[in-house]
């Protein structure tokens, strides 16, 4: 059963192994970006030190190696993506995917057999893609593309959307599904980013609904799976799409994620302007607790009092917009008025005589009968008992409903089923 608690350290971690760029993306949300590209390469000593606080403090599911651009620091992204492999992490690279040479795409793959790549794709359009990134390289991300689905790496792509692709996305995704096999397909709404101020270039609530449309269409007549990478609030999602599985992410900073900077400074996500404490100069464990306010839901605007996405949402993007000197709890530009009304159960119409089989999951101890399952698209916040009731499905290799007599227990069961059912732990035979 789904129960409430606090993680002991996040489960996703983001590693910024450089600060430079090769593009210059005119929304880049990365703090540091104020023209010139910074130079700063997370060396070799820091990887080292960073990945052993990873590997014992840390112990995440997933490390996405980051940017910057990392294959503008290849030694430390394959430092990182072996050593961290090796400790069954699961590890992927965000990437422009333009910087990439064939051969170290190969060594990539020889050094960690289930590595994967999240592409930023910002268009296909070569007048468009130079406009948006300041660099007129789409042929190489084309040949690259081609050559990680040759190699056999997973790709999945975002594409950041903003007032230049808008009226792109369905034509994008459907372009990269019928010439590369592209089957996942993510976009992220455009926040703005903090500390700079742009021209007005992301998307109204109508716009972003098309959006939303979209991807939910792409998932219908293609089968692609679709989402939204960064949160957005529900409020500001019109009613009827709001329960759609495009959605599948709140602000997770500080708690279930965090971002480490090329030098050791540990922030509460990507979007961060400012660190916590240095983990070279810190532990882990005092640096995690200087972030929970995180966790206790600290920095809520007073405006989403009674709002019942609080425990996901938390107010939407912190960073969003964030101007130098601003308090935390501000609202997001984004937010219309507290959801008061929520559809809680996804309930399955169950038939007690469908069989289900558990899928692969990782799990991580808490704290006493406190237990974190992972099982790569999903998190469960659970107990002993629910391992092992996965684990005797695993060995016996199925299960139904109806083996459990009728009555309280059933009932107990049926729900139990359906949250594990909707967070991908179990699946139907
Ligand atoms: C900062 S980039 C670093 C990795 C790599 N250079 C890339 O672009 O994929 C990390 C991710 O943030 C996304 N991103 C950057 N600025 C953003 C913004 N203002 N809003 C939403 N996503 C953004 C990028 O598309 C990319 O997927
Ligand atoms: S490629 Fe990535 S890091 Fe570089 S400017 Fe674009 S979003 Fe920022
Ligand atoms: S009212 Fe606040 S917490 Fe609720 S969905 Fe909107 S932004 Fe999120």
């Amino acid at each position: 059963m789904e129960v409430p608690f606090e993680l002991a350290s996040p489960t996703h971690l983001q590693v910024e192994v450089t600060e430079d760029c090769n593009h210059s993306c005119f929304y880049c949300y990365n703090h540091w970006r104020k023209g010139e590209s910074s130079r700063n390469y997370m060396n070799l000593y820091v990887a080292e030190k960073v990945s052993d606080i990873i590997i014992q403090d840390i112990k995440p599911f997933i490390v996405t190696i980051t940017g910057g651009e990392p294959f503008k620091n290849f030694e430390t992204t394959k430092y990182l993506s072996e050593k961290l492999g090796k400790k069954d992490i699961s590890i992927g690279i965000n990437t422009n995917l333009t910087e990439a040479k064939r051969r170290d795409l190969e060594e990539l793959l020889d050094i960690n057999k289930d590595i994967y790549l999240l592409v930023s794709i910002p268009s296909v359009k070569r007048e468009n893609y130079r406009k948006i990134t300041g660099r007129d390289n789409l042929q190489k991300l084309f040949e690259n593309i081609k050559n990680v689905s040759q190699i056999g790496i997973p790709i999945y792509v975002n594409m950041v959307a903003h007032q230049l692709n808008k009226d792109e996305i369905f034509e994008e995704a459907k372009f990269l599904l019928e010439e590369y096999g592209v089957n996942s397909f993510a976009v992220t709404p455009m926040l703005r980013p903090a500390l700079r101020t742009l021209d007005k270039m992301d998307l109204n609530a109508e716009e972003n609904k098309k959006i939303y449309e979209d991807l939910i269409k792409l998932r219908n007549d293609f089968g692609m799976n679709t989402a939204i990478l960064e949160v957005v609030p529900k409020c500001s999602v019109p009613e009827e799409l709001r329960e759609s599985l495009i959605f599948s992410r709140g602000c997770s900073a500080g708690k279930i994620s965090s971002a480490i900077s090329y030098n050791g400074d540990l922030r509460v996500c990507a979007h961060a302007p400012f660190s916590h404490g240095n983990l070279l100069e810190k532990k882990f464990s005092e640096i995690w607790e200087n972030m929970k306010p995180w966790r206790e839901h600290g920095y809520v605007p007073e405006e989403c009092s009674g709002c019942l996405e609080i425990p996901e949402c938390k107010g939407g993007c912190r960073f969003a917009a964030y101007e130098e000197g601003q308090l935390l709890n501000k609202k997001d530009y984004r937010m219309t008025s507290p959801v008061k009304i929520k559809n809680f159960s996804k309930h399955l119409k169950l038939n007690i005589e469908d069989e289900y089989f558990a899928t692969p999951f990782k799990f991580r101890k808490e704290r006493e009968n406190q237990y974190t399952l992972n099982n790569k698209s999903k998190l469960l916040f659970t107990n002993k008992e629910t391992i092992t009731f996965l684990e005797q499905i695993q060995k016996k290799g199925s299960f139904k409903i109806s083996e459990i007599p009728e009555g309280p227990l059933r009932e107990k069961a049926i729900k139990f089923v359906n949250i594990l059912y909707n967070k991908k732990f179990l699946e139907l035979k």
